[in-house]
């Protein structure tokens, strides 16, 4: 069976008092979860102390970018090794604020993946089409494209030691989710892709969805046969609700 996984996208948001209450409370709250991976990935201010205080509990860490260089003059950038110092499992990549407003491109989407894996840190590869995309009918083909970057550089079983996150850019903030249908054709035509190539490697892929997945719409979003669990913005800074979003996976 494989995995699933929620995972807390907390954006540019939180200080530390604020982080300290919400961990306690999610820490709390999810300890009872079995089969089920819960994480948060935090600005890289705060990932020491978010490192202190969720080691020892089942809750994971990451971060929500990455350089695709190892180490050089690259003024204000953080590389892979820097998160693995501080025992991050998860990084974010491509995400689409990444893309849209800091103009990263699938090249090096795909370059910051391959950084990833080779410092031992599990990539979560963020895809999604824009609403003019999805209006026009190219929702496929843009999928398709920004996975096909990474498998052309890391190789399909790459993603084996990879989580994908399906996030159509009109559902993030919006509060306009997909539907479970809608989104489940889009998780299955990613796996579908992929099982094309190596069909264990995608039977065995965690593919997430994000965008606005809220307490009262992820248990019926993860109760689809292609959705694995969810990557939550803005609901992963509420407590109560980030905790019923992670329950809602084993329903
Ligand atoms: P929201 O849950 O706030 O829509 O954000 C989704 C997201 O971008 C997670 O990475």
């Amino acid at each position: 069976m494989r995995k699933k996984l929620v995972a807390g996208n907390w954006k540019m948001h939180g200080n530390l008092a604020e982080n300290n209450k919400l961990l306690d409370a999610v820490v709390a709250g999810v300890s009872g979860l079995r089969d089920a991976s819960v994480a948060v990935c935090v600005p890289y201010p705060y990932i020491p102390s978010v490192q202190v205080k969720l080691s020892d509990t089942n809750v994971s860490w990451g971060g929500q970018n990455v350089s695709q260089y190892d180490k050089g003059a690259y003024t204000g950038e953080v590389s892979t090794t820097m998160l693995k110092d501080f025992c991050c499992t998860y990084v974010i990549v491509g995400h689409s604020e990444r893309r849209t407003i800091f103009n990263e491109n699938n090249k090096i989407v795909a370059e910051k993946y391959v950084a990833a894996q080779n410092a031992g840190l599990i990539p979560i590869l963020c895809v999604g089409e824009t609403l003019e995309q999805r209006e026009a009918g190219t929702t496929e083909q843009i999928i398709e494209e920004q996975i096909n970057a990474v498998v052309s550089l890391a190789g399909v079983d790459s993603l084996s030691k990879a989580v994908v996150a399906y996030e159509p850019i009109w559902a993030i903030g919006t509060g306009k989710t997909a539907s479970p249908q809608q989104a489940q054709e889009v998780h299955a035509f990613i796996r579908k892709g992929i099982a094309a190539q190596n069909a264990s490697v995608a039977e065995n892929l965690t593919i997430q969805y994000g965008g606005s997945v809220k307490a009262n719409n992820a248990a019926e979003l993860f109760a689809m046969p292609d959705i694995d669990g969810g990557l939550i913005g803005g609901a992963s800074l509420i407590s109560g609700d980030f905790i019923t979003i992670c329950h809602a996976l084993q329903n």
